[in-house]
């Protein structure tokens, strides 16, 4: 499977749904990227989680370009995909749909993302993903 720009990926159930509210809106009116940024270093957790049940962190973010404005009462779509799995870390692939609620219902790509996660102990320190369904633990 690999998360394509230039198609809505319809057959996939992404990580995270989110209706984006007037509260998530910058200056100008349209949706704070850092909205953004927050719920793709979510997803990317949520998927890191498939393949480690204790604790992640996020290390890496790569570099991120927005293509299209996210609006007020826009359904966005988390879509996400293990790149590679090391020793203690996670590569997770996001890809990030707005459906225009506003705007006839179309989907537009926004922007995606590689983020890197790395599985921790309790003092924080790398430890080896263990393979096994994830739990609830908290994103970092
Ligand atoms: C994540 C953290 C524990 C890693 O510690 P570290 O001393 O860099 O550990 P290591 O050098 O052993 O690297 C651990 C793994 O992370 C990977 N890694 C480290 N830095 C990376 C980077 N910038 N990009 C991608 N991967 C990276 C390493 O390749 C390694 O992967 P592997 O075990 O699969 O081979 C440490 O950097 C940290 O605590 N960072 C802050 C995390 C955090 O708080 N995030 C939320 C920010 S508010």
């Amino acid at each position: 499977m690999t998360l394509a720009k230039d198609t809505f990926p319809s057959e996939q159930i992404p990580s995270i749904k989110r209706v984006m509210m007037p509260r998530d809106t910058n200056a100008v009116g349209t949706i704070f990227g850092g909205v953004i940024l927050s719920e793709i270093d979510l997803a990317a957790a949520t998927e890191a989680h498939r393949h480690h049940a204790g604790m992640v962190v996020t290390v890496s973010m790569d570099k991120i370009d927005f293509k299209a404005p996210v609006r007020v009462g826009d359904l966005v779509s988390f879509f996400t995909e293990t790149l590679r799995i090391g020793h203690s870390s996670i590569k997770v692939k996001v890809a990030v749909w707005a459906c225009r609620r506003f705007g006839g219902g179309s989907h537009e790509y926004v922007t995606e993302a590689e983020v890197t996660m790395v599985a921790v102990d309790e003092a924080f320190h790398p430890i080896a993903v263990t393979a096994g369904a994830g739990s609830d633990s908290t994103p970092g």
